[in-house]
């Protein structure tokens, strides 16, 4: 923690970072060059842009109803036994153009940023069928070239059996690993695959096929693993040198030990288990006592988690998981940066990572993890760009042009 501090840009990279009377006689000797030199004071906390590595930003409609009938007592399975869950946005994807869903993701994609998300790893999983799965993950591409925040493609079209498929199951899971995982690779429009592995979605054998598919195409792998219920899908992820283990919920203590012997990061999603009612949460501070790698994220998407601030999962990340301030910071930053395979690129505010840098209006560093559901970000730049802010909400509804 350095107070008077100078970080110095480079066109999309940091130059350096030191305390104001260091590196003072550098940057006159940089304005004396004849180069080029803007200076921007910022008053309040820098910290390295915050990596948002779990989200389902591809998405049309809220869903509202699923919302309020848990609030009556049913449970998300349930929910999505009666029309509504990830089935309903599947219905709603497919039924939308590549322009609407760009038109979307652009206003949620900003919204994430002015959060202080300068990385946003995206996840397709509401197509279910190899045009929409392609459609939204060329929407996130469409709508990376245009946006200031760097957006990681995931493909998830393990994210459910879409229902047409619903008595073969097997059928389903060979198109994903015969057609789509190809199809993907071969557009470069994914770095990772990531696959539902749960109790009543995808078992660990469907699972294991599918990733290995994967692999075989040169994606990462990553786990939506032990959810809700424990099937061993953290295990799996660590066997498999997965880039992380999502949710975890319901981790066993072998599972535990598994990830904490591996370089799997276990992404935590506080947001999600909280906006679901449910009780529990991952066993985060028995995660880092092991030795795992803990990251945290949003999980943002329509059905379990609609919130685009890290901030607020910061918050939720101290006083629903247990962990301290320092470790709520590192796991939206250099772990979150791991759960991508990009913790030497970002996530970090030193000399070579990538000028993504967030300031916040705080004078403690700690308020960030602190004041619940506040707009605390006051400044943002992605590779060395400033990024203009919303002056005011964002709607993250449907009242978007395509
Ligand atoms: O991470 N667990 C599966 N997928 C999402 C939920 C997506 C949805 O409900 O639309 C999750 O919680
Ligand atoms: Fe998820």
């Amino acid at each position: 923690m350095l107070h008077d501090a100078v970080v110095l840009l480079d066109g999309e990279r940091i130059a350096a970072v030191g305390p104001y009377k260091d590196l003072r006689r550098v940057t006159g000797d940089v304005q004396r060059s004849g180069e080029v030199v803007e200076v921007v004071e910022v008053v309040g906390v820098l910290f390295p842009g915050f990596v948002d590595c779990h989200t389902h930003a591809v998405f049309g409609a809220p869903r509202l109803e699923d919302h309020e009938r848990r609030a009556l007592g049913e449970d998300y399975k349930t929910v999505a036994a009666r029309g509504g869950g990830i089935l309903q946005s599947v219905r709603d994807v497919r039924a939308r153009s590549e322009s609407e869903l760009v038109a979307l993701m652009r206003a949620r994609v900003r919204a994430l940023l002015a959060h202080g998300s300068t990385t946003i790893e995206v996840k397709s999983g509401y197509g279910l069928d190899p045009a929409t799965e392609l459609k939204q993950l060329r929407a996130i591409r469409e709508t990376a070239a245009v946006e200031q925040a760097a957006l990681v493609p995931t493909f998830l079209g393990a994210h459910e059996v879409p229902p047409e498929f619903r008595d073969r199951r097997a059928d389903y899971v060979r198109l994903v690993c015969d057609e789509m995982i190809p199809a993907v690779a071969r557009e470069h429009l994914a770095t990772a695959c990531d696959v539902f592995c749960e109790p009543g979605v995808f078992d660990v054998a469907e699972t294991r096929a599918i990733l290995a598919a994967a692999q075989r195409h040169g994606l990462a792998l990553k786990l939506h693993a032990d959810e809700l219920e424990g099937s061993g899908g953290a295990e799996l992820a660590a066997a498999l040198g997965a880039v992380s283990a999502d949710h975890l919920a319901a981790i066993s203590d072998a599972g535990v030990r598994a990830l904490a012997g591996s370089d799997t990061v276990a992404v935590l999603l506080p947001a999600t288990m909280m906006f679901l009612g449910q009780r529990t949460q991952a066993p985060a501070r028995r995660l880092i006592e092991a030795g795992a790698a803990v990251a945290l994220a949003t999980d943002f998407n329509p059905g379990s988690s609609p919130t685009v601030g890290l901030p607020l999962v910061m918050v939720l990340g101290v006083s629903q998981l247990g962990l301290r301030y320092a470790e709520v910071v590192s796991a939206v930053t250099v772990n979150a940066a791991a759960a991508l395979g990009l913790a030497t690129d970002r996530g970090q505010i030193a000399p070579g990572f990538r000028a993504d840098l967030v300031c916040c209006g705080v004078s403690d560093w700690r308020e960030v993890a602190y004041w619940m559901g506040q707009q605390l970000v006051t400044a943002v730049w992605t590779g060395g760009s400033a990024c203009p802010l919303p002056a005011g909400p964002v709607s993250l509804g449907l009242h978007v042009k395509a």
